[in-house]
Order: C-alpha cells, then sequence, then structure tokens
C-alpha cells in the first residue's frame, strides 16, 4: 500500500453555469518519501490537484487513501484534525502574518493547537535555523526578503512535524537563484526529515532536479 493513493479522481468547478473538468480521471500511488515535482501549462489543475491531495477540496468523484485510511470518509471535524496533523502547505505568497516575528510566524501553528510554548518556540527557532535564518528570527515579515519570507513559510509547513508537505510554487516570485535555494532545502528538508513532498512549479530546470517528476496536463497526471 502506497502512502497515498488517488484512484480515478475527477474535480470539475461550475461557474455561471459552465462545468470545467479540471482532473479528469487521475491515478496516483506516492510513497512515503518520494520528493515529487508537478509541472503542467498555467490553469491545467496543479493547484486544484494540490487542493484534492490537500483535502482541502473534496472530488467529485473518486478515492483517496492515505496509508490506506479513506480520507473522504471523515467527517468534518475528523478531516480537519487529520489535516492540521499530516499536511504542511506552502504557497506561492508566503502568507505570514505581518505583526509577528518570523520565530512566532513559525511557532504559530503549535501554538494555535495549544502545544506546550517553551518547545513550539525550541523547534520554531531549529527550523529558523536549519533555514539559515537564526538571525532573521525577530523580524516581522515586512523586514524581509522574498526569499527569506518563503523560508519562513517552509519553516512554519514543517513545525508540526507533516508526514506530507505541499507546495504550490514556492519559488514563483523569485529569482532564479533563491528559488534554486528553496528547492535545495526542500531535498535537504525531505531527506533529513523523511517529510514526502510534492512541489508545483513552473520552473523546468527545478523540477528537473526533484528525483520524481510529474505532469498534469488535460486532466491526466504523467510521469514527466
Ligand atoms: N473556484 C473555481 N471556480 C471555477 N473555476 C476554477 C476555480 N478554481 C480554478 N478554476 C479553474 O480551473 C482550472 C485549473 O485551475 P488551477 O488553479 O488548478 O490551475 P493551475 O495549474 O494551478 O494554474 P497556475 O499555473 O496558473 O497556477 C482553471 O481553468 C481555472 O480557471
Ligand atoms: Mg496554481
Amino acid at each position: 500500500m502506497a502512502f497515498v493513493e488517488l484512484r480515478n479522481v475527477f474535480k470539475s468547478y461550475f461557474l455561471h453555469g459552465k462545468r470545467i473538468d479540471v482532473l479528469r480521471d487521475v491515478s496516483l500511488d506516492v510513497e512515503e518519501g518520494e520528493l515529487v515535482s508537478l509541472v503542467g501549462a498555467s490553469g491545467a489543475g496543479k493547484s486544484t490537484f494540490l487542493h484534492v491531495v490537500g483535502t482541502l477540496d473534496a472530488p467529485a468523484a473518486g478515492h483517496m487513501t492515505f496509508r490506506g485510511r479513506s480520507v473522504f470518509d471523515m467527517n468534518d471535524a475528523e478531516l480537519a484534525e487529520f489535516r492540521n496533523r499530516t499536511i504542511g502547505f506552502v504557497f506561492q505568497s508566503h502568507f505570514l502574518l505581518p505583526e509577528f516575528t518570523a520565530l512566532e510566524n513559525v511557532a504559530m501553528p503549535a501554538l494555535v493547537r495549544r502545544e506546550d510554548r517553551a518547545q513550539a518556540f525550541r523547534d520554531a527557532r531549529a527550523l529558523l535555523e536549519r533555514m539559515g535564518l537564526a538571525h532573521r528570527a525577530d523580524h516581522r515579515p515586512g523586514e524581509l526578503s522574498g526569499g527569506e519570507s518563503q523560508r519562513v513559510a517552509l519553516a512554519r509547513a514543517l513545525v508540526l512535524r507533516p508526514a506530507l508537505l505541499l507546495a504550490d510554487e514556492p519559488t514563483g516570485n523569485l529569482d532564479p537563484a533563491t528559488g534554486e535555494g528553496i528547492h535545495q532545502l526542500l531535498r535537504e528538508v525531505n531527506r533529513e526529515l523523511g517529510v514526502t513532498a510534492i512541489v508545483v512549479t513552473h520552473n523546468e530546470s527545478l523540477a528537473r532536479s526533484m528525483p520524481r517528476r510529474l505532469r498534469l496536463e488535460a486532466g491526466h497526471v504523467f510521469p514527466a
């Protein structure tokens, strides 16, 4: 049994009486510890795919299991708890809270869960250090560069030790060298923390640097 299994997943949007078929029969296995890149044209459905895998959005049809457990059979509270415990998200925009420091932003998911405060800050500091940002811990997001903000967002996504990290164009707003630095960090945390990761990117050379490569096209997921 694979860590994540998608079977015959369909997802459509309905808008102004029109149906947009985005995912048309996606089946995919992702094994524990894999690092996967996903490319595809703008509008191909990459974000939609991540939202479904991240359980933020239910598919119209199909099944998805995590370690054999069917996620869309859970009730809302179970699903929210499962998502919170299992999945970390990084988006193209960092969505850091502007009035909090980098350290507080990273600790926030643990604080919200009322986990031990001192431990939350220790974990947050260790992750910031891992991202090469120990010297920026007391900066607010407005006092960080784009690449630094994205590294803080990555640290925040990892603070609850998710089994699965989903990143939607985390380097989309960054220059190529800074983007490569983020992808390098993703490869390192994949290896060191054993976190399974799916990374959407428009950058073909960064995509090729990932051990497994997928392409989303015409509603299907292919090996790239
Ligand atoms: N909430 C929504 N309602 C209706 N249509 C939507 C909705 N969200 C996305 N779509 C449509 O679904 C398709 C896939 O969108 P999605 O955001 O998944 O693409 P993407 O591959 O992530 O593109 P990009 O590379 O530009 O981020 C697009 O045609 C988009 O217009
Ligand atoms: Mg997108």
